[in-house]
């Protein structure tokens, strides 16, 4: 069964438009836990944009479901997620002025860097994931750095799903079977959607989790947040 991971920077995004606790992130989290999802997202970032350092040490008591950050591991993100020890770290190569991540690691010119991080974050009981793309050389590299899983990047998915759904999909039906072959755990997110996750969790095969946050959180403004959690939980569960 694919777990739903709901990433929670929209909110904070909204809350940082006006200052002050409105809407209340840590209530929100807890909320959104309760409406079934199985796991919170954050993406820090340096200029703290998003969800801010301070955020993830308050949330980390109140989060009972999958715990992942995700981010670049630059110094300050590393210490702050051994110090937290969510469930998951998400390695992301984004630089710092993105507005959103766009790429995912080349993990053949980055496996040195890669394997010291993983290697820190496994001594302190972490899981770990490399975003990715689908490109099969980087995969098959992927079990160099030490990472269980990878993330595989779906904006070309998302960009392509309604030209042809099928050519949209194979490239990440290939890319997940050999990351099977491989024992690599396989996690997803980017730019999914209401229309396109059904399709997406349908045809990869072992997929372990998605995480989703602007179009969710978007379609909150619609149906309610604990409506939409349920929805999202429904395409993936067939
Ligand atoms: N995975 C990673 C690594 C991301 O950086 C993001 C966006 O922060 C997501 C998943 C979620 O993407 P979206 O907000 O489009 O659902």
């Amino acid at each position: 069964m694919t777990q739903l991971s709901v990433n929670i920077n929209k909110i904070a995004t909204l809350r940082n438009a006006r200052g002050g606790d409105i809407p209340d992130l840590l209530k929100m989290a807890k909320d959104i836990q309760r409406f079934g999802a199985e796991g919170i997202t954050v993406h820090p970032r340096p200029d703290e944009r998003h969800v801010r350092y301070q955020d993830i040490l308050d949330l980390k008591p109140l989060v009972n479901t999958e715990f992942n950050i995700e981010g670049y591991p630059d110094k300050k993100w590393l210490d702050l997620v051994l110090k937290v020890k969510p469930t998951q770290a998400t390695l992301v190569p984004d630089s710092p002025d993105v507005i959103t991540s766009n790429a995912g690691w080349d993990t053949i010119e980055y496996e040195g860097f890669l394997k010291e991080i993983i290697s820190a974050l496994k001594d302190a009981g972490i899981r770990t994931s490399i975003f990715i793309e689908t490109n099969l050389k980087h995969i098959e590299n992927a079990p160099k750095t030490g990472a269980d899983r990878i993330e595989l990047y779906t904006e070309a998915y998302a960009d392509n799903y309604h030209k042809d759904q099928e050519s949209a999909i194979e490239p990440y039906v290939e890319a997940a079977k050999l990351a099977g072959e491989l024992d690599l755990g396989i996690n997803a997110g980017h730019d999914l959607n209401l229309d396109n996750l059904k399709y997406f969790s349908q045809n990869i095969p072992n997929l372990q989790e998605v995480s989703i946050g602007h179009a969710l959180i978007a379609d909150a403004l619609y149906f309610g947040l604990e409506n939409t959690v349920q929805l999202y939980l429904r395409q993936l569960k067939p």
